[in-house]
């Protein structure tokens, strides 16, 4: 997440992300499920412009600098908005009366499983905590942040890597010894996380170990990590849209060799040698694939 001051205005840009890993574990008995992920901020982000008005409401406003997914709904700009969302919830824990106006630059695809939606929100929870001058410790913001989503944890940070476990709000931090480059490619259809997590079955002979991946992202070993790299929500995915098996066909005849499908899709991307492998792929894929291609890297 990076801040600049803008006059009396305070912008804040904030990163997607890509699950390297994901394993459920298990259904909770309240209602979500047991995950183990790995995740890593990628050099894509949205961006948010916090200015203070003389009210005590959030007033947003959305610009989409992406492509919107055909089956997705349009942005709400109201209180179901997550930004507006983390907005009403620090007045309410803090007694806070100020108003704002939030002008967000969408750059990353909705419902595609890049955590667009939650970066947003722990912007706001950052940006606000900084503009209204809360003062709010990083332990209240991840209270209020796990209220929010179960993804807007890792944002809050914006660490480059780490492990996430629990509904995926724990954050484990995890040290990144070398940039890595990837070819993200989104269809012109996106899915609903909660209709991809009713559609999973658990497969009782997972043999998967987090630490692979974790482990390999310090140690410099691609191999491990090529070989380790796992989503078990990648087949309730398929089996809801077909979009996403295209999309991992596309990336994999273009030349990526080690291809998945991020969060709960139906983003997809391959993991590549450098920033040029992942620019030719990409160019490649942009002659064939009707979504959106983008060649990106970890950045925080
Ligand atoms: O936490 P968030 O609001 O992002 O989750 C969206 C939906 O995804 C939840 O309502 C739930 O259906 C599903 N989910 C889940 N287990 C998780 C995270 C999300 O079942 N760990």
């Amino acid at each position: 997440m990076r801040f600049c001051c803008q006059g009396p205005s305070l912008a804040v840009h904030t990163p997607a992300k890509l699950n390297l890993y994901l394993e459920v574990l298990g259904r909770r008995p309240d209602g979500y499920h047991e995950l183990e992920t790995v995740m890593v901020s990628v050099g894509l982000y949205d961006s948010l412009l916090f200015t203070e008005e003389d009210s005590d409401q959030t007033r947003l406003e959305c610009r989409h600098a992406a492509p919107r997914l055909a089956n997705t709904p349009v942005i709400s700009t109201g209180s179901d908005n997550l930004v507006v969302r983390a907005a009403d919830l620090l007045r309410e824990y803090t007694g806070c009366g100020r108003g704002v106006k939030i002008v967000l630059w969408k750059r990353i695809p909705m419902q595609a499983g890049l955590g667009g939606g939650s970066s947003d929100a722990a912007a706001a929870l950052v940006g606000l905590n900084r503009l209204w001058q809360l003062s709010l410790s990083a332990i209240e913001l991840h209270m209020l942040a796990a209220q929010l989503g179960s993804d807007v944890n890792f944002f809050l940070d914006s660490p480059l890597a780490a492990v996430c476990t629990g509904r995926g709000e724990h954050i484990t931090p995890v040290a990144v010894s070398q940039r890595l480059h990837f070819v993200v490619a989104c269809p012109t259809t996106g899915l609903s996380t909660s209709d991809v997590f009713r559609q999973f079955q658990a497969k009782s002979n997972s043999v998967r170990d987090v630490s692979t991946v974790a482990e390999s992202l310090t140690s410099r070993r691609r191999g491990s990590l090529a070989a380790g790299m796992h989503n078990a929500l990648e087949a309730p995915a398929r089996d809801l849209n077909s979009d996403v098996s295209r999309t991992l066909d596309a990336l994999s005849r273009s030349g990526a060799t080690t291809v998945l499908m991020s969060g709960s899709g139906t983003a997809c991307f391959g993991l590549c040698r450098s920033a040029r492998h992942a620019r030719v792929i990409a160019g490649r894929l942009r002659l064939k694939h009707r979504g959106t291609v983008y060649a990106m890297d970890t950045r925080a």
